[in-house]
């Protein structure tokens, strides 16, 4: 397993390119899956998670052409097989994307419950019950769920708890539905609203993603479209941090600043000076002066929980006491424990997790558990004086694009050991 070897200190200076978001990709390949029309996606991040995502595409029989790193073109006219193995699944969860495409086209599906990952128990009940809602037989047994359904039938579903994989995977299903589908509580990233465009591409009839309440009128058929994937919101967060950390100050481009307001302004607020200098750039600076403020994850528009961990990073450089309280996940807190080993002075209560800073962090060895924990402790070994070992980046490959070589572009001591 490879292991980041980083060596502390260095004030991060340059440009950074912001790459595909995963969280879109990963639903639009999916959406791939409801035409027999070749569906052409641009800006795909080179990530793991993506690399999964298209195997499985391949193994139901799809043919992914991929004639540019980050082009992939996905023909799903030769589909046969309407499972998602075990095997894949269990690496990504995210592949239960593929069971509202595969009941809304083929009227059929087996997909391997997912089961639970580091950060929680992560259950699809809320995508059963919906999928059930709009006439599809589900059938729960030996690890695996088979949906059936002759044609889904368009209804009201109404997410008692918002869902973001929930919610795609109702708007898939529903575009080839009989009838109108209308999402209430739906989830507002603009992760949906990508998938929305793309499928509108395809010919799908949708209106108000982005809002709350979704309405999706089915129709008999999908083409083909040609649609870029928006910018990483959560990468752009992490190097917003990451120069913030470092004192340095970075530019980063080929984002999009409308889609992390939140982050922005909590980084504000805690001292960090963020500047948009163009539709897709913005500047930050970090001028050792970072305060203390508190934080509280939320679904869209509100602060991400995919941001939490790389923020709990940042506090510990900042002064005076700060509450950081996670409300998505049961067990988001696994960096805590690892970022106390490099000298971070924290304590976990339940959903919360009290910070004191700022701490002099010093390297050590760590263990990565998940994808954005091990952001956070490559943010804090940055930050770290001496040489820290990360250890299990094969979590961090998931979400992030080459991001020691990213690091390293703009000063950062850290490479990648091979063991
Ligand atoms: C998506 O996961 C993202 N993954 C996650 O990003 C992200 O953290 C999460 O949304 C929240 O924003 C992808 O988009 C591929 P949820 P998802 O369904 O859809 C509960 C990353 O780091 N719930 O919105 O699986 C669930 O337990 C990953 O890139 C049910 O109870 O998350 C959680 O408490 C990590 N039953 C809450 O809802 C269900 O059927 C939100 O989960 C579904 C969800």
């Amino acid at each position: 397993m490879d292991k980041f070897r980083i060596i502390g200190g260095k004030q991060l200076k340059g440009g950074v390119a912001i790459s595909g978001a995963k969280n879109s990709a990963l639903p639009c390949l999916a959406a791939s899956l409801l035409t027999s029309e070749t569906v052409t996606l641009r800006n795909v991040p080179y990530v793991r998670d993506l690399i999964t995502m298209r195997r499985l595409l391949e193994d139901l029989g799809c043919t992914v052409l991929v004639p540019e790193l980050r082009t992939h073109q996905i023909n799903a006219g030769t589909v046969e097989n309407h499972e998602a193995p075990y095997e894949l699944v269990k690496t990504m969860r995210a592949s239960v994307l593929a069971l509202g495409p595969l009941v809304g086209r083929f009227g059929q599906a087996r997909v391997s419950l997912p089961g639970g990952c580091a950060i929680g128990q992560r259950p699809i009940d809320l995508h059963l019950m919906a999928l059930a809602q709009m006439g599809a037989e589900i059938d729960l047994h030996s690890g695996v769920v088979e949906a059936r359904a002759s044609r889904l039938r368009g209804c009201d579903i109404e997410f008692e708890t918002v869902t973001v994989t929930g919610t795609e995977n109702v708007m898939m299903a529903a575009a080839l539905a009989d009838g109108v589908t209308r999402i209430m509580n739906a989830a507002c990233e603009p992760e949906i609203v990508d998938l929305a465009n793309l499928l509108t591409k395809m010919g799908a009839k949708i209106e108000g993603a982005c809002t709350p309440t979704i309405t999706i009128t089915g129709v008999d058929h999908l083409g083909g479209a040609d649609h870029t994937i928006i910018p990483d919101r959560i990468e752009t967060g992490t190097f917003l941090v990451a120069a913030a950390m470092t004192r340095g100050e970075l530019e980063i481009t080929n984002c999009e600043p409308n889609h992390l307001h939140a982050v922005t302004g909590k980084l504000r607020e805690a001292g960090v000076e963020i500047e948009q200098i163009a539709a897709d750039k913005l500047r930050v600076t970090g001028n050792g002066k970072l305060r203390a403020a508190d934080l509280t994850t939320a679904v869209y528009p509100g602060f991400p929980t995919d941001m939490q961990a790389q923020y709990m990073a940042l506090m510990t450089q900042a002064e005076g006491g700060s509450v950081i309280t996670e409300t998505i996940f049961e067990n988001r807190f696994m960096h805590a424990s690892e970022l106390m080993r490099l000298g971070a002075q924290m304590r976990i209560r339940g959903h919360s997790v009290d910070v004191h800073g700022p701490s002099h962090l010093t390297g050590a060895q760590l263990i990565a558990s998940d994808l954005r924990a091990s952001a956070s402790l490559v943010l804090a070994g940055l930050a770290a004086e001496g040489e820290t070992w990360i250890d299990r980046v094969y979590h961090i490959d998931r979400g992030y694009e080459k991001i020691e070589e990213k690091l390293r572009a703009v000063g950062a001591e850290i490479e990648r050991v091979k063991t």
